[in-house]
C-alpha cells in the first residue's frame, strides 16, 4: 500500500470474512499498526487476518497504519520533536482507536526499530486502558518469546490493556495445521475473540483531549478551594 492509512469499512470486513455482521455498532474502530517492510508483507497479512477475525465479532470499522510509509516522518519526529501532518494523522488514528492490533517483524530477536520508534513518538498515556492485541512475524519460531519479553512489557509500560493471547507467525506457520494449539488460524481466532470481548465491554473511545491533564491547583480552584502553603 502506497499511503500510510488504508480504510475498509465493517461491511467490507464482514464480506471478506464471508459473514453477515447484522445490527452492530458501526462507531467502533479497530486499528492495525503494521511494521512490515516487504511487499507483500507477512506482517501486514497477519494484521489483516487478525483484524478480519476481530471485525467479524465486533462489527468495528478497520483502519490500517503502515509504518513503512511513515519511516521518514517518524525519524524526523524523533529529531525535531514534532510530527508531520501525515504522522500526526496516523497517531490520532491510533490514539482514538477502540482497539489496536500491533504487528512487528522480529528483527535481531526483538521488535523492529521502526515499530519501537513509532510508539516512542506517541504521547505517554495516550494508550492507557486501550485493548491491544500484540503479534509478530519472523523467519524462525525460535524467537517467539520476543512477544513476551519485548512487546508485552512495552505495552504494559504504556498502560494498555494487553490481550492474554499474543500471536506469532514464523515462516513455517503459514499454511500449516498442527492441531488446536499449534495452528495459526486457531491462535488468530482466540486472540481476536479476546480483543472483541475487551472492545465490547467498554464504551467507544473518548475524543482526543477529553483526558487532558489538569494541574492539581486548577482542580482545587474549580472546587472553590484555595491552596495555602
Ligand atoms: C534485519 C533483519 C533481522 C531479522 N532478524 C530476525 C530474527 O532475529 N529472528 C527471526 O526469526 N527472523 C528475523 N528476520 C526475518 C523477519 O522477521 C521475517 O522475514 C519477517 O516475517 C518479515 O516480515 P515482512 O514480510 O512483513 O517484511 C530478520 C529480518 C531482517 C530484515
Amino acid at each position: 500500500m502506497s499511503v500510510g492509512l488504508a480504510r475498509m469499512n465493517a461491511g467490507l470486513a464482514c464480506a471478506n470474512a464471508g459473514l453477515a455482521c447484522g445490527v452492530r455498532s458501526m462507531s467502533r474502530t479497530l486499528v492495525v499498526v503494521s511494521a512490515g517492510l516487504s511487499s507483500p508483507s507477512s506482517t501486514r497479512l497477519l494484521g489483516d487476518r487478525l483484524a478480519q477475525a476481530a471485525a467479524r465479532e465486533t462489527g468495528a470499522g478497520v483502519e490500517v497504519v503502515e509504518l513503512r510509509d511513515l519511516a521518514g516522518d517518524i525519524a524526523n519526529n524523533l529529531v525535531t520533536g514534532f510530527p508531520s501532518p501525515k504522522l500526526a494523522g496516523a497517531i490520532e488514528t491510533v490514539t482514538r482507536a477502540d482497539g489496536l492490533i500491533v504487528v512487528t517483524p522480529i528483527f535481531n530477536a526483538s521488535y523492529s526499530g521502526l515499530f519501537k520508534s513509532f510508539f516512542d513518538v506517541i504521547e505517554a498515556g495516550s494508550l492507557r486502558g486501550k485493548p491491544v492485541l500484540i503479534a509478530a512475524t519472523a523467519g524462525t519460531a525460535r524467537h517467539s518469546l520476543a512477544l513476551e519479553f519485548a512487546l508485552r512489557p512495552l505495552f504494559a509500560y504504556l498502560r494498555a490493556d494487553v490481550m492474554p493471547t499474543a500471536v506469532f507467525a514464523a515462516a513455517e506457520d503459514w499454511g500449516s495445521s498442527d492441531g488446536p494449539d499449534g495452528d495459526l488460524t486457531a491462535r488468530i481466532e482466540r486472540a481476536a475473540g479476546e480483543l472483541a470481548t475487551a472492545m465490547g465491554g467498554r464504551p467507544a473511545a473518548a475524543p482526543t483531549g477529553e483526558d487532558e491533564f489538569v494541574p492539581f491547583d486548577q482542580q482545587l480552584a474549580r472546587l472553590g478551594i484555595t491552596s495555602s502553603r
